[in-house]
């Protein structure tokens, strides 16, 4: 397998646990991690954006696994990258790479698919997958949860912190989590299949996202609170929080979370059940709960 993006971000851990036993694994990304550990794993330093000839990365391989993407950042950082993914697109179908996996993301707004260079490029290689002879499956998971996730877990923390959430409007969008690792399971099992499709991937419950954050607290033992924005002001609060260079949540994510896009529904054809998020919640919040909150308060 050629895996492009690597084994050590949040979702190639889980890729890496799910394929590392039983693949041979080829995996190009930019810096060196200690969570990337597989029996049979050869890590190619190299940056997808800058690949000028993917083929001698091709040789022996059955099958493309893409997941490197970044969370922000403006045009001149997904243009680039999105020109190596195609590169490797083409040259995927020039030596008959026989299937193509690429992690992609649910629908978004209208101003966001024409707008945001992180979706506007993702698309560019979506629709060249699309137009090519590749046997690929796209797979667009809604909101991921797991180790170290960037989303649940970091809700979590911040509720845990200061007791306090805020909302967005009134909470009454749907999210349906999906745990990181049925993802790897969905992504071994599309990587057996001979077909040319787009698949999304929602978790077992679609949650109103208000119940969600209400489950949270409960979870951490203390009663839900919250700091009321509307949709706007909460677009607003994160726009401030990018230009001081925080990292905790983008206007992109805002605005996406409260259009109601991100209630995908269940996957269908995994041999066992797709895994509930409340026993991740509860042994995060028993975690946090066990130990010192930060600042000593
Ligand atoms: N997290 C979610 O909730 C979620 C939901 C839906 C879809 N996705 C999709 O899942 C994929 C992976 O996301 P993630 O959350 O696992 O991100 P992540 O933890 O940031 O990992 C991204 C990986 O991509 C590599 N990478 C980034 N830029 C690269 C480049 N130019 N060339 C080569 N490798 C590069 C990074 O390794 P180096 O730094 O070593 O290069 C890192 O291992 C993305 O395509 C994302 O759109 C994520």
């Amino acid at each position: 397998m050629l895996l492009v993006g690597g084994g050590g971000g949040f979702v190639g851990r889980a890729v890496l646990a799910e394929f590392g036993p039983t693949w041979s694994i080829r995996s190009l990304h930019r810096a060196p991690s200690r969570d990337e550990v597989a029996p049979d794993l050869e890590w190619v330093p190299g940056d997808a954006a800058a690949v000028p000839d993917w083929r001698p990365l091709l040789h022996d391989v059955d099958l493309v696994l893409v997941l490197a993407w970044y969370r922000f950042g403006p045009e001149r950082r997904f243009a680039p990258l999105a020109d190596g993914l195609l590169r490797l697109v083409a040259a995927a179908e020039e030596t008959g790479t026989p299937r193509f996996l690429q992690l992609s993301v649910p629908d978004a707004t209208e101003s966001l698919e024409t707008g945001l260079p992180y979706l506007t490029h993702k698309r560019r290689v979506d629709r060249a997958i699309e137009r090519s002879r590749l046997s690929y499956s796209i797979v667009r998971p809604t909101m991921l949860f797991g180790p170290r996730d960037k989303l649940l877990t970091v809700m979590l923390r911040t509720m845990h912190r200061y007791h306090r959430f805020v909302m967005f409007g009134d909470g009454g969008y749907h999210v349906s989590p999906i745990s990181v690792r049925d993802l790897a399971r969905i992504l071994a099992r599309e990587a057996a299949l001979d077909v040319r499709h787009n698949v999304t991937a929602g978790g077992p419950t679609r949650w109103v996202y208000r119940e969600l954050t209400d489950a949270m607290f409960a979870h951490l033992g203390r009663p839900p609170r919250y700091v009321h924005l509307s949709p706007r002001g909460g677009v607003r609060l994160a726009r401030f929080l990018e230009t001081v260079r925080s990292t905790l949540l983008y206007a992109y994510e805002v605005e996406w979370l409260v259009s109601d896009r991100l209630g995908l529904a269940p996957y269908e054809g995994l041999s066992t059940p797709l895994a509930p998020v409340e026993p991740f919640l509860v042994a995060e919040a028993a975690r946090l709960r066990g130990a010192r909150p930060a600042g000593g308060g």
